[in-house]
């Protein structure tokens, strides 16, 4: 048995853009974490650009021969976007200016008719669409109705449970089971750490992860001392050249 794990470069490009630099590239970042057995890469396109932008989704569309997983609002913008892109997933995020992150589910239901008049874009241009959406029974029968071939649950509550995350692991269980049940392909993500992932694994029917910033914050400390040494080691070389 096992589950894919797509690995998400924004906060390689959220660095990158604190300082307007064109390091560190998430192009560079995607073609290690496929070096390192990453079974795909996913990047968000928002809408304020805040991290990944344009020009990273060719950089990344054309090194990342696995899965690219396009994360991103359903707006028409996005749509055209996707379209010429064609990356292998597209998933549909809810996307607030405000938030920091993405907070909650779609609300599939809530979207209605101008939700389904967008997948049908992505699903008529021959695009595998995604809905990342709470393990609630409503939102992912209204998933399958929408024609998806696969949803992702989100796991922020379960990241955030604070103790016993049984109640949250539960949830869920219970929505990856119904998903399978109604067809549907089931991945997870959101708030997934080296702490709290082994409890999401437990279940049979998550067949992929999507992680992101725990994994760009263990790399800082996994090589932390690596980059004072080549910092030194760089300093050393000028060191050398003076009279
Ligand atoms: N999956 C989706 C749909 C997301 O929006 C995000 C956050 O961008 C993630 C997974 C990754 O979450 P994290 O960065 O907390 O691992």
């Amino acid at each position: 048995m096992t589950c894919r794990l797509h690995i998400n470069v924004d906060h390689v490009a959220t660095i990158r853009n604190a300082r307007g630099t064109s390091y560190p590239d998430p192009v560079r970042a995607a073609k290690i974490c496929i070096a390192a057995g990453a079974d795909g890469i996913t990047a968000h396109l928002r809408e304020d650009r805040r991290h990944i932008v344009d020009a990273d989704l060719v950089g990344l569309r054309a090194v990342v021969r696995n899965t690219l997983n396009l994360e991103m609002a359903a707006t028409d913008e996005m749509i055209a976007i996707a379209c010429s892109l064609r990356p292998d997933v597209v998933t549909l995020v809810p996307e607030r200016r405000e938030e920091r992150t993405t907070e909650g589910g779609l609300d599939a239901v809530a979207g209605g008719e101008s939700l389904a008049r967008r997948v049908r874009s992505l699903l008529d241009a021959g695009l595998r669409v995604s809905l990342f959406v709470a393990p609630d029974e409503t939102q992912i029968g209204r998933a399958q109705a929408l024609g998806v071939q696969q949803i992702e649950l989100h796991t922020g509550d379960y990241a955030h449970a604070k103790g016993d995350k049984s109640a949250e692991l539960t949830r869920l269980g219970r929505g990856a089971r119904q998903a399978r049940a109604l067809g549907l392909q089931v991945a997870a993500g959101h708030g997934l750490t080296v702490d709290n992932v082994e409890g999401v694994m437990v279940i049979a029917e998550i067949t992929e992860l999507n992680i992101g910033h725990a994994v760009i914050a263990d790399a800082l400390f996994l090589s932390l001392d690596l980059a004072v040494s080549a910092m030194r080691d760089a300093m050393n070389r000028g060191l050398a050249r003076r009279s």
